[in-house]
């Protein structure tokens, strides 16, 4: 154990600091075995503070080599260092402080500050990684205006790059020196600099006031031709947020970087986001299409902070929420613009309700704005992106979208500069609409998934419907008796024809016409629908209106029905989970056979060309195993397994020549391009051939020649996937070895085969895993190779995960100790399967908390782990 517990900080302990810093000189001379960091900081008392009070910075890992304090060094008593900390005194009113250190990037394994990544340097500070690079006010609400010299060796770095726009770049005695200048005021955790032997990829963007800007992709040599979809899908990002958000770029560059090694999906620094290749390289060879739809969408994300997170930033971290979930609902409707909107909500809704849903109901359960933390970095969370994406996407069906595009136009205006928190936010919505939000608020303060009961009653001779909903909402840690939350529901009431009926309702003004939304606002409340001539069936929450549970019986009857018929996709969607969850369930009791009405239904769904085959592929996938054990009380994933198998072996066995017929149907002979309709024919194809597979010898034949003739990675992957998961085991090695064989070159394609592996029920034992570990693709040191074995090792083969034996906890809790001492970002994210362990059937639950414990006893957690374990213990 530690020595000195952790300490949580709170947000109600929010102060401003007793100096803001204007203007940020850095100067970095990159040397083989260290860096010397230069820092100027022009420091102004905030008017709040004493006049002498002290000047205390922020500091990690670095080596003080000297202090000047306006023109004079500073010795022994004018300052003092702390173990993560420096105190200066002495200070005017405006005073100048330049601070020296050095720091060591190639040792730098946390991946936070400045870091060697293959033969580059590269910095990550969100959230608290500057501290790392010199002491400073490392926090977001100091925003300063930063100028950016570099000093490296010019044969090693013909590249350097910084924030905002090149100002000198010269070549000296073998020195290459440049200086960067960022005229935005912004917070040091926007910072960023590059130094490479990068290649770069360029084009241009007009902006809507006819501003011409520089757009840059800086690779390494062998990456140059993965860069053109990113390219693409940045200049599809600009253009959409002026159309949609009157949002234009505000400098005459933006650059991209690509590297290996990264911690998390990509960082917006301002001027020059910092991405994780896997999250933007690619090429029809070597992405899938989920790959292209991903880089899509971070590129947006990345993009779209310019303006929600950079030009209006937050006031601290509590607030992360506030960029975060405003920009992940930005950059999903924008996705959901470029492609099949309603397979975009159901990807979404599926997030929500395995992995956000999971985290609410745990011991790391936190509201959108949290009020405590030990570690910021723990709290890059489902809850932060998803469910603050969903509260934001529950303002805009309250508000409309006129509504809260005023709103979003007010934020903009009032705050552009500033330093914000989630209720100023909110506040413009308000202002801009003339609408009070107060109950709406309570979204943001209070953890845990409301579930939602629904009662109706129809009065024939009446020719009404009674709907009554009532809201509850589960104790988190440390919140009991939650207030009922603002829940807009999304319904329509569907006649025997399949047509909506219309809508009349009392009390009116509980109702929204232009969203066809239903507001529930009190903790019961009883709606009444008049002019009802026919018993109507129901289908609420529309669109996934609201992060909810929904406790509402349905008859199979009514649920294929609405599977068939419901004008909304999405319910569509649901309601075909509710009935395969219920033959799931059916399944885990030993009593469950597939209908001949619903294979019936489902051949036609497989024959009608009118639908999106991406939908109908969503249509006929199972519920994951994830989603299935959100509704056992007691988690048995051992069953779940072999129940969801059988259910979709029936299915599989049952309409073999419709998936064969569907597979032949949508082969096509076109030249491979990441395109929505392409995209959207192979996932039904694909799908389509991962049943037949399972249903037929001549599936397994048809996986493997797909396979050999694959001109993309989409199909080559895919068809892989299949003939490993048919369990057709020398077929699968055969196949595995070849495609090592031609890929072992790329690393990104290497991560692919290892999460292939390593997440499969047919081949994740931990034996095996433990073989994956020391091959030689894999390197501990890299986040997307832990991820691709460990993550999917834990996250999806669930069945090897959970073994009786608790061998694959242990496999875990041996990564994390291991990771804790070089890496305790990634170390504590491996940690959540641990957590979940309260959930499970009393076996393995038993199994899963000794290994906490055991973590625990462990000599020098890092702040990260020792948060999660911790709280999962309690
Ligand atoms: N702010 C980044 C994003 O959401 C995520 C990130 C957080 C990256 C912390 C690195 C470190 O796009
Ligand atoms: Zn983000």
């Amino acid at each position: 154990m530690r020595d000195a517990q952790p300490k949580a900080i709170y947000l109600k302990d929010y102060q401003q600091p007793d100096y803001w810093i204007e203007r940020t000189e850095l100067t970095f001379e990159l040397q083989d075995e260290y860096t010397l960091v230069t820092a100027q900081l022009d420091c102004v008392r905030n008017e709040q503070a004493q006049p002498g009070a002290a000047l205390l910075l922020a500091g990690q890992d670095l080596e003080l080599l000297s202090l000047v304090l306006d023109g004079q060094p500073l010795t022994a008593g004018q300052y003092e260092t702390g173990e993560e900390s420096l105190t200066v005194h002495g200070l005017q009113e405006r005073s100048q402080l330049e601070i020296q250190t050095r720091i060591y990037p190639a040792k730098n394994t946390a991946l936070e500050g400045l870091y060697r990544s293959g033969g580059m340097y590269c910095t990550q500070c969100e959230a608290e990684g500057f501290r790392r690079i010199t002491y400073y006010l490392d926090r977001p609400d100091v925003m300063s205006v930063f100028t950016t010299h570099i000093i490296a060796d010019a044969a090693q770095f013909p590249v350097l790059l910084s924030n905002g726009n090149l100002v000198a770049d010269c070549v000296d005695d073998g020195l290459h020196k440049v200086t960067w200048h960022d005229p935005h005021k912004k917070p040091a955790y926007l910072f960023a600099l590059v130094a490479g032997d990068l290649r770069v990829k360029e084009d241009r963007f007009t902006t809507m006031n006819g501003r011409d800007v520089a757009l840059k992709i800086f690779v390494e040599p062998q990456n140059i031709d993965k860069t053109d979809y990113a390219l693409d899908a940045l200049k599809r990002s600009m253009r959409w947020d002026e159309e949609t958000y009157g949002r234009e770029y505000d400098l005459d560059i933006f650059m991209i970087v690509a590297v290996d090694d990264f911690n998390m999906g990509a960082m917006e620094n301002k001027g020059l986001n910092i991405f994780n290749s896997s999250c933007v390289l690619a090429n029809p060879a070597t992405a899938t299409d989920a790959a292209y739809q991903r880089i899509e969408a971070i590129v947006a994300h990345e993009y779209f902070h310019n303006w929600s997170g950079n030009r209006v930033t937050c006031r601290d971290w509590f607030q992360l929420s506030l960029k975060e979930g405003f920009t992940v609902f930005r950059d999903a409707c924008f996705s959901a613009d470029m492609n099949s909107a309603t397979v975009k909500r159901i990807e979404d809704a599926n997030i929500m309700r395995t992995v956000q849903f999971a985290e609410d109901g745990g011991p790391m359960a936190h509201p959108v704005q949290p009020d405590s933390f030990i570690e910021i970095s723990n709290f890059y969370t489902v809850t932060i992106y998803e469910k603050g994406s969903e509260v934001v996407g529950m303002l805009h069906k309250i508000l409309g979208k006129d509504g809260f595009r005023k709103g979003s136009d007010l934020y903009f205006e009032r705050h552009d500069g500033q330093a914000v928190t989630i209720y100023d936010f909110v506040q413009a919505m308000e202002d801009a609409n003339h609408v009070d939000l107060t109950l709406f608020k309570r979204w943001y303060k209070q953890a845990g998934t409301p579930v939602v009961t629904v009662n109706s009653e129809y009065d024939a001779d009446a020719q009404q419907l009674r709907l009554t909903l009532s809201q509850r909402c589960p104790d988190t840690p440390g919140q009991s008796n939650k207030l009922a939350q603002w829940i807009p529901v999304q319904l329509g009431l569907i006649g025997a024809d399949g047509q909506d009926l219309a809508i009349d309702v009392e009390p009116a003004a509980a109702w929204t016409e232009s969203s066809q939304v239903l507001h529930l606002t009190e903790a019961e409340q009883t709606f009444v629908f008049n002019g009802i001539s026919e018993q109507p069936r129901l289908s609420l929450f529309r669109d996934f209106s609201a992060p909810v549970k929904v406790e509402f019986e349905q008859s199979a009857d009514d649920l294929l029905f609405l599977l068939q018929h419901d004008s909304d996709g999405f319910n569509r969607w649901d309601a075909g989970q509710r009935l395969m969850l219920s033959w799931i369930s059916a399944a885990q009791q030993g009593r469950f056979e597939l209908l001949p009405q619903v294979r019936d239904v489902f051949a036609r769904l497989l024959a009608d060309e009118s639908l999106d085959p991406a939908m109908v592929s969503c249509l006929l996938t199972l519920p994951s195993e994830a989603y299935i054990a959100e509704f056992s009380a007691q988690v048995d994933p051992l069953a779940i397994h072999a129940a969801r198998k059988q259910v979709q072996q029936a299915i599989a066995a049952s309409l073999v020549k419709e998936f064969s017929a569907c597979y032949q149907r949508l082969q096509s002979t076109a030249a491979y391009a990441p395109v929505p309709a392409q995209m959207s024919a192979r996932s039904l194809k694909n799908l389509a051939l991962a049943y037949w597979v399972k249903g037929s010898a001549d599936g397994l034949a048809q996986a493997v020649s797909q396979y050999r003739s694959a001109d993309n990675m989409t199909d080559q992957m895919a068809a892989l996937v299949a003939v490993v998961n048919s369990g057709a085991s020398a077929q699968a090695e055969q196949l595995l070895g070849d495609f090592y064989q031609q890929w072992s070159q790329d690393a990104l394609v290497v991560n692919q085969w290892l999460s292939v592996q390593a997440g499969s029920a047919e081949l994740g034992r931990v034996e095996f895993i433990q073989q994956l570990l020391a091959h030689p693709a894999f390197d501990w040191r890299n986040p997307n190779k832990v991820r691709s074995v460990l993550g999917a090792f834990a996250n999806q083969a669930l069945c090897h995960f959970h073994r009786e034996d608790g061998a694959g906890y242990r496999l875990l809790a041996d990564a994390v100790l291991r990771l804790n001492d070089s890496n305790p970002q990634i170390a504590a994210r491996l940690l959540t399967p641990l957590t979940k362990w309260r959930r499970l059937v009393p076996e393995l639950s038993e199994l899963m908390k000794a290994e906490l414990q055991r973590i625990m006893q462990h000599d020098a957690l890092s702040k990260d782990v020792y948060e999660v374990v911790s709280k999962s213990l309690i």
